[in-house]
């Protein structure tokens, strides 16, 4: 079986880190080429993944950078074309909801190649949000859905999509539960500074949170609050929100801020704060997974059973709720085994092989 993965963001690195490990251990994989659009280009957002989690060197990096939607859309699109032609490929692996995602899904589409779809089948129901668009969109063009949840299977049963939709489990549930030690075992400053249970971690990158410069003072206004009232809060910047806030002429005189940390550090972080806050899917999970209470600055959220458990809740950008939140944060659960066994990425290459076998 030829696998060829397109990737481009942050969380995408962490999930092809899971999926490259299950192809070195098994036989079923004759070769695995990876794509990577250039979405994400920094050091910290891009290098630190590969080098951290070995993820072998790309194929091919077609280096799209950073655009408007369309524009980057449509650059990933054009570079992508060519490359995925010639690329040998039974399945074309896309993986979340990114706009890497979603320019995948056309060039592979309109290729005619077979496409399978990591973390498929979320849903937040806000067609405001651009991931929802592009997770739409990379699900219908799906030939396999690859879905982390029954939640995630229900979802896509009600868009008319049931036979293409097989239950996994979660990739980045496999990816904690392998470098979770590792991240421990490696120290470093931040682990000397940050001690368990006397901080509260926070990441704001989202759109609808850093493009708004009312909900972002106000998400910033909470954290400041919070700093000075309940404990130390550790704000590692994605770049865009750090130009937001500079932009807008925002800052946090209370919080730490830091440039994004590697991977291996966030799960130390992760799994030693008091409680975390965050618009990320991503870090809603990971909290969910080493146990450490989680506040959602959104909304809505894709990730229901971490509210169903009572392990997250929901606090929108409000100032009020955030705090009160915080407040009341603590031990809650069940923490019960909602995202697979660990072992998500085997059943993938599973899944794969099987569907590869059918007419
Ligand atoms: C993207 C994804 C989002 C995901 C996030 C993970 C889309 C539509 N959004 O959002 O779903 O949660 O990645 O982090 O694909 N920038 C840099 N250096 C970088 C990368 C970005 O400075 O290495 C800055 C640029 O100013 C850029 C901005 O961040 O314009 C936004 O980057 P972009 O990749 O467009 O979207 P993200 O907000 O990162
Ligand atoms: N992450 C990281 N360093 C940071 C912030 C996040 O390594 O400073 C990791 C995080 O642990 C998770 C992934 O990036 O594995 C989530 O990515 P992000 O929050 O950017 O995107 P989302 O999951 O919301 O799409």
């Amino acid at each position: 079986m030829r696998l060829v993965s397109v990737v481009g963001a942050r969380p995408q690195f962490v999930k092809l880190a899971v999926m490259c490990r299950a192809v070195a251990e098994g036989t079923r994989v004759a070769s695995h080429h990876i794509i990577h659009t250039g979405q994400h280009y920094d050091v910290e957002m891009n290098d630190v993944f590969f080098r951290d989690l070995d993820i072998p060197e790309p194929d091919a990096h077609l280096g799209v950078g950073s655009g408007s939607h369309s524009a980057q859309t449509a650059e990933a699109m054009t570079r992508l074309e060519p490359v995925l032609r010639d690329a040998p490929a039974d399945w074309v692996v896309l993986y979340g909801d990114t706009n890497s995602t979603l320019a995948g899904a056309l060039v592979a589409a309109k290729l005619g190649l077979r496409i399978a779809h990591v973390e498929a089948g979320l849903r937040s129901y806000n067609r405001q949000m651009p991931e929802e668009i592009n997770r739409v969109t990379a699900d219908h063009l799906s030939d396999l859905l690859l879905c982390p949840t029954p939640t995630a299977v229900r979802n896509l049963a009600r868009e008319g999509l049931q036979d293409r939709a097989v239950l996994v489990g979660d990739v980045m549930y496999d990816a904690a539960l392998r470098y979770r030690d590792v991240a421990e075992g490696r120290g470093g400053d931040l682990a000397e500074t940050w001690r368990p249970g006397t901080f509260a971690l926070a990441t704001v990158h989202r759109q609808e949170n850093t493009d708004d410069v009312h909900r972002l003072a106000t998400i910033l206004g909470a954290l400041d609050r919070i700093a000075e009232r309940i404990c130390p809060v550790l704000l590692p910047l994605h770049p865009r929100t750090r130009k937001a806030m500079a932009e807008a002429g925002l800052s946090c005189r209370s919080v730490t801020t830091l440039r994004p940390v590697s991977y291996l550090e966030m799960l130390l972080l992760e799994g030693r704060a008091r409680f975390v806050l965050t618009d990320s899917g991503g870090v809603q999970k990971e909290s969910y997974f080493v146990r450490t209470p989680c506040i959602t600055l959104r909304n809505e959220t894709e990730w229901v059973e971490t509210l169903e458990n009572r392990c997250n809740v929901l606090a929108g950008a409000d100032e009020e709720a955030i705090c009160a939140a915080a407040g009341c944060a603590r031990q809650a659960g069940p923490w019960t085994a909602v995202y697979g066994d660990g072992r998500a990425a085997q059943a993938m290459l599973g899944a794969l092989e099987v569907a590869l076998m059918e007419p």
